[in-house]
């Protein structure tokens, strides 16, 4: 099975590619291999690839300085899957796109169904679902994924932002007024590979199961991480909304239903706190390695 991951540097990618069955031939193609708001350069890499499913890990994420970079962040999170669509087309190639909670404007007061209006706070969120819209039409047959939260080992996120903070200033400041669902990047993979295998179509929403605060995100990271004595005592302080303002605004209650994929899948996600604990472990293994690799020193 050829298979082609774009944004291949990035968490989701990573994920994708260390969770595939080992039959998958994967091409995985880094931003400086593939701009995906390139569409000639897109049609060139699917048509020379001719794969048979897409996976787009490629996106612009910076949701703050999206507000002040809209057109990049257009050009990656809508021209891109737009390309990327038609391409899927030529070739007759499946296209699993990946998507945000941040479509959403928070206001609904229950866990958002994949067919509940969208209204994005944000120029991110606006140009996600720019990108929904123009897979949709370009390809109705393509499994678009929102998800939240997603953290791993690797790259910015938030369990690896919080570990330094708390390190260094054995406290943190953390907005409990905003809900959703941390995500592990390599529970998400492995439900867009379930997804796709199961056949789904047009749109699905996949987090971890659970809710919590970012604040008990934090608390949550921060306790695992004492537990394996990563860090020492921390306070974890928090805070609302309104004392940590940002440039985009965020949805406060942005908690995705995912009982559609989980139908699908036959079983609910994992816990997020379950998750956690397993991507602690791998960074406290790397750090441990890491630690001992430099106090053996060069042979
Ligand atoms: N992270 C979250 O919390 C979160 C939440 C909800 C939804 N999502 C969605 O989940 C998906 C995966 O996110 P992630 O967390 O894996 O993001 P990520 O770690 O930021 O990875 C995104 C990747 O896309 C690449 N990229 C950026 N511009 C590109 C371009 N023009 N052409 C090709 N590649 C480009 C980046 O490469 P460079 O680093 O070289 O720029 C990076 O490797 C995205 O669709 C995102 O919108 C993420």
């Amino acid at each position: 099975m050829r298979v082609m991951v774009t944004g291949a540097g990035g968490q989701l990618a990573r994920a994708l590619i260390a969770r595939a069955q080992p039959q998958a031939r994967i091409t995985a193609l880094s931003s400086r291999d593939l701009d995906v708001s390139d569409a000639v350069a897109v049609s060139a890499a699917v048509r020379r690839e001719k794969p048979e499913i897409i996976f787009n890990a490629a996106a612009y994420t910076t949701v703050d300085r999206a507000q002040t970079e809209a057109d990049r962040a257009f050009a990656v999170n809508r021209d891109g899957p737009a390309a990327l669509a038609a391409a899927s087309r030529e070739v007759g190639a499946r296209l699993v796109h990946v998507s945000t909670d941040f479509v959403f404007d928070g206001l609904l007061g229950r866990p958002y169904r994949p067919e509940d209006e969208a209204r994005p706070l944000g120029v991110y969120g606006a140009s996600k679902l720019a990108g929904e819209e123009a897979v949709a039409a370009a390809l109705p047959e393509a499994l678009i994924v929102r998800t939240a939260w997603v953290y791993s080992p690797h790259g910015h996120n938030f369990v690896r932002t919080m570990l330094r903070i708390m390190a260094t200033r054995g406290e943190a400041r953390v907005v409990a007024d905003q809900i959703g669902a941390p995500t592990s990047a390599a529970n998400l993979a492995d439900a867009l590979w379930r997804l796709d295998a199961g056949g789904a179509q047009g749109v699905y929403h996949y987090t971890d199961a659970g809710v919590a605060s970012w604040y008990d995100f934090a608390q949550a990271i921060a306790e695992e991480a004492r537990g394996l004595n990563m860090l020492g005592a921390v306070h974890v302080q928090p805070i609302t909304t309104a004392d940590y303002p940002t440039p985009a605004p965020r949805p406060s209650f942005s908690v995705l239903d995912c009982t559609k994929t989980w139908d699908l899948l036959g079983a609910p996600a994992p816990h997020w706190r379950t998750a956690l604990r397993e991507v602690l472990a791998i960074l406290h293994a790397t750090a441990q390695s890491d630690r001992a690799a430099r106090h053996e020193g060069p042979r």
